[in-house]
């Protein structure tokens, strides 16, 4: 079991979560742990593998989520991803896709936990870096609590010790999209407490909704960890009170252009390997939450960190607008705080 400190981590978001948006958030807060977005693990073995597990060592703590369902090709991907350091493997079993249906990936997973515990055991046996699992707490007719724990009370017995719950169902028939099963089924915080408390020996990180960190707070009371997504990645600034707000620590909250001054070696280095600007800075947009800072700082990365070739005095550019927005009496500044 790892020592790796749960209390607050980032989502797996496909599309957003890349090592661009994870370097970005770790110059935002040190202690949360970020996720990779959901890959299958033939890309690792079969493909083009250096792009899809590239990752930059300040990342860590850093971990990589895997969907799939064959377990041999499953541990040899989770070895390959040992090698290269990841902290931590986790295993989809949340994702309501609908191709999940032909090959057996994510959510659909959830109707055969057998399967599941050899998957996690398969890679279990690979590495020794902790193989974690994120599920739902139930799918389909599943109702109530007790499929959750009878599906976690068999995954178990794989040797997983670390169970991040959605604390919602997904309908894998009902609903037509993943963004339905998000937004949908309602959400089941009691499920997941009452999970800690009968599984007292696993780690259990909540996840689902979280948009504050008052609310972190009290889930904490009852869980171990709390998982946030979509406000992290469309508002990455509230993540700048995580260090102060969960973890204690006693340094001032980084400032906008600070937090874009730590990624500019970052974002010389790699407009230099060949990385398009607006590769990186898609994920700075929200950096400013509230009109008009949000306007002028959005306006200058969507129109001119776009074009192809953009360069270094873009991201420049953007500092300087940060700079100015944060100038002390400026009225912009006070509507972003
Ligand atoms: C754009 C997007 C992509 C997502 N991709 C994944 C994924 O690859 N793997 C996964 O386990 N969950 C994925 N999710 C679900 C999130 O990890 C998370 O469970 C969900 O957004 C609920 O958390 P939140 O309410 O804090 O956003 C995705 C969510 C979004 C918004």
């Amino acid at each position: 079991m790892s020592d790796l400190d749960r209390r607050v981590c980032i989502a797996p978001m496909m599309g957003w979560t890349n090592r661009h948006a994870r370097y970005f958030h770790r110059q935002i807060s040190r202690n949360v742990v970020v996720y990779s977005e959901m890959l299958a693990p033939e890309a690792i073995i079969l493909g083009r593998k250096d792009r899809y597990i590239h990752y930059h060592p300040e990342e860590h703590p850093v971990a990589f989520q895997l969907g799939g369902h064959q377990p041999k090709v499953l541990a040899a991907a989770a070895k390959e991803l040992q090698r290269v350091g990841y902290d931590e493997i986790n295993f989809n079993v949340g994702c309501p896709s609908k191709k999940g249906k032909i090959q057996p990936f994510g959510a659909h997973l959830m109707k055969q936990p057998a399967l599941v515990a050899r998957c996690l055991a398969a890679m279990g046996e690979a590495v020794d870096i902790p193989v974690t699992i994120k599920t739902r707490i139930g799918v389909d007719e599943q109702e109530g609590y007790q499929p959750l724990a009878d599906f976690v009370g068999q995954v178990k017995e794989s040797g997983c010790k670390v169970f991040i719950i959605h604390a919602r169902k997904a309908w894998l028939d009902g609903l037509s999209t993943p963004r339905a099963n998000r937004e949908v089924p309602p959400l089941h915080y009691d499920y997941v407490y009452r999970l800690k408390r009968e599984f007292p020996e696993l780690t259990v990180i909540l996840n689902g909704g979280v948009t504050e960190w008052i609310e972190a707070r009290e889930h904490l009371r009852h869980v171990d960890g709390v998982m946030v997504g979509r406000r992290a990645y469309k508002e990455p600034y509230w993540l700048a009170e995580v260090d102060r707000e969960i973890f204690g620590a006693a340094e001032p909250k980084p400032s906008p252009p600070e937090i874009l001054r730590r990624c500019l070696d970052y974002v010389q280095q790699e407009l230099e390997s060949g990385t398009h600007l607006r590769d990186m800075v898609r994920h700075m947009v929200g950096l400013y939450r509230n009109a008009p800072a949000a306007a002028a700082f959005r306006r200058h990365i969507a129109m001119e960190g776009n074009p192809h070739g953009a360069d270094l005095s873009v991201f420049l550019g953007a500092i300087r607008i940060a700079d100015r927005l944060s100038r002390p009496g400026s009225a912009m500044l006070q509507s972003q705080t």
